[in-house]
């Protein structure tokens, strides 16, 4: 498994900064709440492609359970929180969503609409997938570290729905030349990020 989530496989074009771990790892409260919000902004992101495409009956059926998932997992990271005593506060600035925003294209056919939001899902799955890994293989605390695993194992299922419908719906060279440059685009915007370690992305 944890040679099928290489970053060459998940295809990104740039590691986290090996500095991330650290940072984050003495930030456990900020991590924490910043992916509580992760998993509630996937959870909300897969049920407004069902409401946005109601149409498409393959994606809605192999999205709908992924909400249920994403809602699991935001219920189980609000856990983590109150355990430790910590809160879940108000939502931050997500940086690199509002730039991967800025990388999909208006217009288009619906399919080629569809389709930009798939692999921009698909994208935040394989980032969120590689900085799991990081925090499961260093991170201190057991729990969290087998927390960790686990979530990265789910997210990189999600990966590859994502990824699987997008060549539903439009030709393999299509989506396979629109996800390189979305991978490119990704690695810009991560290159040009402070690395903080109060922020999952
Ligand atoms: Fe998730
Ligand atoms: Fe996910």
């Amino acid at each position: 498994m944890t040679e099928e989530l290489s970053n060459h496989l998940l295809g990104l074009q740039l590691p986290t900064d090996p500095r991330w771990v650290n940072i984050a790892q003495m930030n456990i409260e900020e991590i924490l709440v910043d992916h509580a919000y992760c998993e509630q902004k996937a959870a909300s992101s897969c049920i407004s492609l069902i409401v946005l495409f109601p149409e498409k009956t393959e994606m809605v059926e192999m999205i709908t359970p992924v909400v249920a998932e994403e809602w699991n997992h935001f219920e189980r990271v609000l856990e983590q929180l109150k355990k430790r005593g910590m809160s879940f506060g108000q939502a931050r600035k997500d940086e690199y969503v509002i730039q991967l925003q800025k990388v999909v294209r208006k217009g288009g056919s619906r399919d080629q609409q569809l389709v930009e939001r798939l692999l921009m899902n698909a994208l935040i799955e394989a980032r969120s997938c590689e900085r799991f890994k990081i925090l499961s293989q260093n991170i201190q605390d057991q729990e969290l570290k087998n927390f960790y695993y686990e979530l990265m194992v789910s997210e990189a299922g999600h990966y590859k729905n994502f990824i699987s419908l997008a060549k539903h719906y439009m030709p393999d060279d299509y989506v396979l030349n629109r996800w390189k440059e979305f991978l490119i685009e990704e690695a810009k915007i991560l290159k040009s990020l402070e690395v903080r370690g109060d922020r999952m992305h």
